[in-house]
């Protein structure tokens, strides 16, 4: 949806002229992100455009936010899913790589050379936390192991309602062994935050998992080749297993692509509701690329509303048993 001149206006005027820009976190508390403003709610007002009240539930967020800026440490009360170094662990039951026909349906094309492959470990089906955490920090599945300083596992809640992925480690990830850490990590704190969710310790209805499609850094942060999603797809598969989230908010076309196996652009698939096994998946924009394109943020702000939805409508049949 393009902006009206009165809308533009009012957003100047309350100051959130651009979505999600980095304010240092106020003292006070905000109130909840849906509420709409006092302003809107006196008699005689005009009703608020949705993207009105997306902008100020947005900007309640940012002044809430509990992120720090690039290269700051992870926030207190995070706990970074930190792995030991893979030499240290014995390795997991290996199988063969995977057939490079049964990987993400060929629709992930970088162009880029083959990737090494190794074997991959067996089982992870059946795999329980511990052992899966055990499997990706050890996993040689391909080259990106030479080249990792960390896996990078994943980090939340392990019975959240909701679920991000994203697309692979970048450099800050590596470093840190936590998904999502630097400038787009940031920007996607603060888009949890004006949804009411987070990455901080809450209890699973607020804190989300964060995971990767790739549990290590590609180098120079090069696009996943389709043989590496493949081998990695497992994991992901089987946190979403253990998780068993009400909602999948998958980020960017790496993300979209293999969990949805298609070669449709973002475009045409957002706006509503896909499925993977059983879980439902609504996919948007990846916050890196809503930091070259901030004038895409509100249709990620749609998006999020309908995963919104989407997550009440999960719980509401959870809770009448159904
Ligand atoms: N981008 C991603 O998709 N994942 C990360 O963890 C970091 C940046």
């Amino acid at each position: 949806m393009r902006w009206t001149e009165r809308q533009l206006a009012m957003l100047k005027e309350m100051g959130v002229a651009a979505f999600w820009p980095h304010r240092p976190p106020p003292a006070t508390a905000a109130s909840a992100p849906d509420a709409p403003p006092a302003e809107f709610r006196q008699a005689g007002a005009q009703p608020a455009e949705a993207h009105v009240l997306a902008a100020e539930a947005i900007a309640r967020a940012e002044r809430n936010s509990r992120f720090e800026p690039a290269g700051a440490s992870p926030t207190p009360g995070e706990s970074p899913a930190r792995v030991a170094p893979p030499a240290a662990r014995p390795p997991a039951r290996l199988a063969k790589p995977a057939p490079i026909a049964a990987n993400a349906s060929g629709t992930v094309s970088s162009g880029a050379p083959e990737a090494q492959l190794g074997p991959r470990p067996v089982g992870v089906e059946t795999m329980e936390w511990p052992a899966l955490r055990e499997a990706v920090a050890g996993c040689q599945a391909c080259g990106l192991s030479q080249g990792r300083r960390q896996t990078v596992f994943g980090t939340g809640h392990e019975q959240a309602r909701w679920m991000i992925v994203g697309e692979a480690p970048g450099e800050q990830e590596d470093r840190q062994g936590e998904p999502f850490v630097g400038r787009a990590g940031q920007l996607l704190d603060r888009m949890l935050a004006a949804i009411d969710l987070t990455r901080s310790e809450a209890g699973p209805d607020r804190q989300v998992f964060i995971a990767n499609v790739l549990k290590c850094r590609p180098p120079a942060n090069r696009n996943p080749l389709p043989q590496e999603v493949a081998q990695c797809e497992p994991f992901l598969l089987r946190q979403m297993a253990l998780v068993k989230p009400d909602i999948v908010v998958a980020m960017g076309r790496f993300a979209v692509q293999s969990l949805l196996k298609t070669s449709e652009p973002i475009g045409k698939l957002r706006g509503r509701v896909h499925e993977v096994a059983g879980v439902p998946v609504v996919v948007t924009y990846h916050p890196a690329y809503l930091l070259r394109n901030p004038a895409d943020k509100g249709l990620v702000w749609d998006d999020l509303c309908l995963a919104r939805e989407v997550q009440a409508q999960v719980q509401a049949r959870r809770s009448q048993g159904a």
